[in-house]
C-alpha cells in the first residue's frame, strides 16, 4: 500500500520513543509440541504439536495507563501426542495457566510461554487452555524496522493493534503463526467514551459504572495476525449492504477525509467480488486511526485497519486482502507475494476500470526502471529474509507476475484463476505451487518457464 514510503520514519520515532520487542532467545526454544511451526523467516513462530479451533478473549484495557487485564481461553486440538507445547505470548506477566480446568506449571523463555502437561495429551484430543495474564503491551520491532503488535497511542488516545507479521503475541497468547487459523469470541472493556472494535460482527455493547464492554464474534477462521481489538474515541457509524453489517469507526480527527473514501465500501466490495468471488465474510468495515507514526494500514479480518485516512487505492488494496490473505491465507512467510502481489493487481484493475493507466501500461513502465532499481532487489516468490518481507517487489513485482499470467493466458483463464483461487482455498490457505499448478490447469499452458522468470529469478528479466 502507499503508506509504506514512510515506514523508516516510523521506525525511527518508535524507536528513540523506546518502544521495544521482546528480546528472542538465540536458538529456538525446544518442545515438547514441535519447535516453532517450521517458518525459516520466523522459526519460532507457533506451535506445529497444536490447532486452536478457538480463542475467547476478555480484556480490560485502560488508555491512560495503558494497562491491559485479559483472561485468554483457547479451545486446542492436539496435533501429536503432547506432554507439553508452547504457546507465542512476548512480554506481559502471566498470573495462571490452566488445561482442563487444572492448574499447570508453565515458564517464560524469550516470546515463548511454555506450558508443561500432568497428563500426555494423545494426538487428536481436544483440550482447553486458560491464561490469566496482564500488564502494559509493547510493540514488537521488526527487521525492517517497523513495528507491530499493540501499540498504545500517547496522550490516552487509544490503541493501534495490528498483529503482521508477529504482533498478535503481545496483546494474547497465541499459535501465532499462519498456518494456524481461529475462530474468535473477543470482549472488550475499556472506559466510557471510548470503543473497541474487532473482527467480524459485535453482538453486544454495554455501558455501565463508567465503562464499555464491546463484543465481538468472528465466525471465520482467521489468522493471529489478523485479529485487531483497537481502541479509540471513534465516531461510529452501522448500516447494510445488501446482508453484510458493515461497522467502521473513525477518529474524528480524520472523518472528513476519511468519510468521503468509506462511502465507497460497498461499491468496492461488490466490484471486487465480481471480480474474485463471494465476499468471504459476514461483516465488513474499517478502523480508521488518526496518528503519523505507524506508516501503514493492515487487513485486519473483516474491517481494516487503517492508521489515517485512506486513499481509494488503499481501500481497495486492503478490501482485496479480504479474499488474498485473509480468506486464503498463506502457511509460509515466504509466499507473502500471494497477499501483496495480489492487493496490489487489485489496485491496478481499479484504476483502469476508473479511467486510470492499463495494467499493461502499468507494467511496462514498471518494466522501465534500470537493473539497480529496488523493484528488483528479490525475486516475489523468494524475499529470502524477513526484512524485505513488504519490499516493493512483494507488491508491485507480484502485481508484475499476475499482469504477466494474464497476458500469457487470457482475460478468460486469468478471472477463471482468480475465481477458482478463492473458492478452492476459501477459509484455508493456499501456496505458490498450487497457484502456479492451478494456472497451468486452467489455462492448459505450460507456465513453469513464466513463473520461473518471474516469480524466482533474481534480478531484472531480460524482456517483459
Ligand atoms: N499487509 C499490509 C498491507 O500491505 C502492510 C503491512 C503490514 C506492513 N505489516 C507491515 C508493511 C509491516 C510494512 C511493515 O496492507
Ligand atoms: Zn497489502
Amino acid at each position: 500500500m502507499t503508506n509504506r514510503l514512510f515506514l523508516t520514519t516510523a521506525a525511527t520515532v518508535l524507536a528513540v520513543s523506546g518502544l521495544i520487542g521482546a528480546a528472542a532467545p538465540a536458538t529456538p526454544v525446544g518442545t515438547k509440541g514441535a519447535a516453532g511451526a517450521g517458518d525459516p523467516l520466523l522459526p519460532l513462530s507457533g506451535d506445529g504439536g497444536l490447532h486452536v479451533r478457538h480463542y475467547a478473549l476478555t480484556l480490560a484495557y485502560q488508555p491512560k495507563a495503558q494497562h491491559l487485564d485479559a483472561t485468554a481461553v483457547l479451545s486446542a486440538t492436539a496435533t501429536q501426542d503432547l506432554s507439553g507445547f508452547d504457546l507465542d505470548l512476548a512480554g506481559l506477566d502471566v498470573r495462571r495457566v490452566t488445561v482442563d480446568g487444572a492448574v499447570v506449571p508453565f515458564s517464560r523463555v524469550g516470546q515463548k510461554l511454555q506450558i508443561s502437561l500432568a497428563d500426555t495429551v494423545a494426538d487428536g484430543a481436544d483440550f482447553t487452555v486458560t491464561v490469566d495474564y496482564g500488564g502494559t503491551p509493547h510493540p514488537i520491532i521488526d527487521a525492517d524496522g517497523t513495528s507491530d503488535g499493540w501499540t498504545a497511542l500517547p496522550g490516552a488516545r487509544g490503541a493501534f493493534v495490528a498483529g503482521e507479521p508477529q504482533g498478535a503475541m503481545t496483546w494474547f497468547p497465541c499459535n501465532g503463526h499462519p498456518v494456524d487459523k481461529s475462530t474468535y469470541d473477543v470482549t472488550v472493556t475499556v472506559p466510557q467514551g471510548y470503543t473497541a472494535v474487532s473482527n467480524g460482527v459485535l453482538r453486544t455493547q454495554h455501558t455501565a459504572a463508567g465503562r464499555s464492554t464491546f463484543s465481538w464474534h468472528e465466525s471465520a477462521p482467521m489468522a493471529a495476525y489478523l485479529a485487531t481489538a483497537s481502541v479509540g474515541r471513534f465516531d461510529v457509524r452501522q448500516y447494510w449492504t445488501g446482508r453484510l453489517p458493515v461497522y467502521t469507526a473513525v477518529d474524528p480527527a480524520e472523518k472528513n477525509d476519511a468519510d468521503e473514501v468509506l462511502d465507497q465500501l460497498p461499491a468496492v466490495i461488490a466490484w471486487e467480488s465480481s471480480l474474485f468471488g463471494p465476499y468471504p465474510f459476514d461483516a465488513a468495515g474499517a478502523i480508521v486511526m488518526h496518528d503519523k507514526t505507524i506508516g501503514y494500514a493492515l487487513e485486519t479480518q473483516t474491517r481494516p485497519l487503517y492508521d489515517e485516512a485512506p486513499d481509494l487505492d488503499t481501500l481497495v488494496h486492503e478490501t482485496a486482502h479480504q479474499w488474498f490473505g485473509d480468506s486464503v491465507t498463506i502457511s509460509r512467510w515466504r509466499d507473502i507475494w500471494l497477499n501483496e502481489g495480489f492487493a496490489t493487481y487489485a489496485e491496478w484493475m481499479w484504476d483502469a476500470a476508473h479511467g486510470g493507466a492499463t495494467p499493461h501500461a502499468r507494467l511496462a513502465q514498471l518494466y522501465a526502471r534500470p537493473a539497480a532499481d529496488q523493484l528488483w532487489a528479490y525475486p516475489p516468490a523468494d524475499p529470502g529474509q524477513l526484512s524485505r518481507l513488504f519490499g516493493v517487489p512483494s507488491y508491485a513485482r507480484g502485481a508484475m507476475a499476475l499482469q504477466e499470467l494474464r497476458e500469457a493466458v487470457g482475460d478468460q483463464a486469468f478471472f477463471a484463476v482468480l475465481r477458482q483461487w478463492t473458492a478452492a482455498h476459501r477459509h484455508g490457505h493456499g501456496t505458490t505451487a498450487q497457484f502456479e499448478a492451478l494456472s497451468a490447469a486452467v489455462s492448459g499452458k505450460n507456465l513453469d518457464a513464466l513463473f520461473a522468470t518471474w516469480l524466482y529469478s533474481a534480478g531484472k528479466p531480460t524482456k517483459m
